[in-house]
């Protein structure tokens, strides 16, 4: 099964209206030496607009957050899937352990996200990952299988055939501390046959990003992976150079 690799940048809350057009800039300058891998950026949702208008080709957009109501209402602060439709948005980040742990989002409002963004035409990228505490006890399959059946139980695994996953382990995320190929791969295999058992089409088409301190110099030995189809880039995708570097390597 061929899998066209995907590099997706999250900005998180970072960026200026000047900063993201330098770098938009910069990328536009070389996106033809990675004609064959997927690039994504997901600005912050004030940037999507500007962002929008500025994408060089070959570059799709995406949004890091979305609400998991699918009609307008009386929902401060939130932002409906179809506000980011409108803009262009492809994808969204749906369950970043940012948004986990911060924001206090369950399983089953990551869930209720994923659904959501289905329902707008979006295709959620779904971030699953273990804890530094939790890989030490031994829990890491565990917290994967609790993460992915919340939305298997909610959304039915068919809607993975329109998603995206990132394995990013919580304490590799910011740290420099990458996990390491066989860490990886062996996470990466254990979601993918997680889907397997359900159903091995979705599970062999489906992509598996990794996330966490990622960067040109150690993206090769992570994308030579079997199981690893490209990668959500923090820090490393705010700048041109390294973001393209990192997308050379896959
Ligand atoms: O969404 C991206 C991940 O949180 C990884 O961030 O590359 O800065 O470690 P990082």
């Amino acid at each position: 099964m061929t899998r066209k690799y995907l590099v997706a940048g999250n900005w998180k809350m970072n960026g200026s209206l000047k900063a993201n057009a330098e770098l938009l800039s910069s990328i536009a300058a070389k996106t033809g030496e990675v004609a064959g891998v997927e690039l994504l950026v997901c600005p912050t949702a004030v940037h999507l607009e500007s962002v929008g208008k500025l994408l060089p080709a070959g570059v799709v957009l995406g949004a890091q957050n979305l609400s998991e109501q699918t009609k307008a209402g009386a929902f401060t602060g939130e932002i409906l899937g179809s506000m980011l439709t409108e803009l262009g948005v492809r994808y969204v980040l749906v369950g970043h352990s940012e948004r986990r742990s911060l924001y206090g989002e369950s399983d089953l409002r990551v869930a209720e996200k994923f659904k959501a963004a289905q329902a707008q035409n979006l295709v959620p990228v779904l971030c699953v990952g273990e804890t530094l505490e939790e890989r030490e006890s031994d829990q890491t399959e565990g917290v994967l299988t609790r993460q992915l059946n919340a939305v298997i139980e909610l959304c039915g695994i068919d809607s993975f055939a329109n998603a995206v996953i990132a394995y990013e382990p919580v304490w590799a995320i910011g740290t420099g501390k990458t996990a390491s190929p066989e860490q990886a791969q062996q996470a990466h295999a254990f979601i993918r046959g997680l889907l397997s058992k359900r159903n091995a089409t979705i599970a062999g088409s489906i992509r598996l990003l990794y996330g966490g301190s990622v960067k040109p110099d150690n993206a090769n030995e992570l994308f030579a992976c079997a199981d690893i189809d490209g990668g959500l880039i923090g820090g490393a995708s705010l700048k041109a150079a390294d973001f393209l570097g990192i997308a050379l390597a896959a």
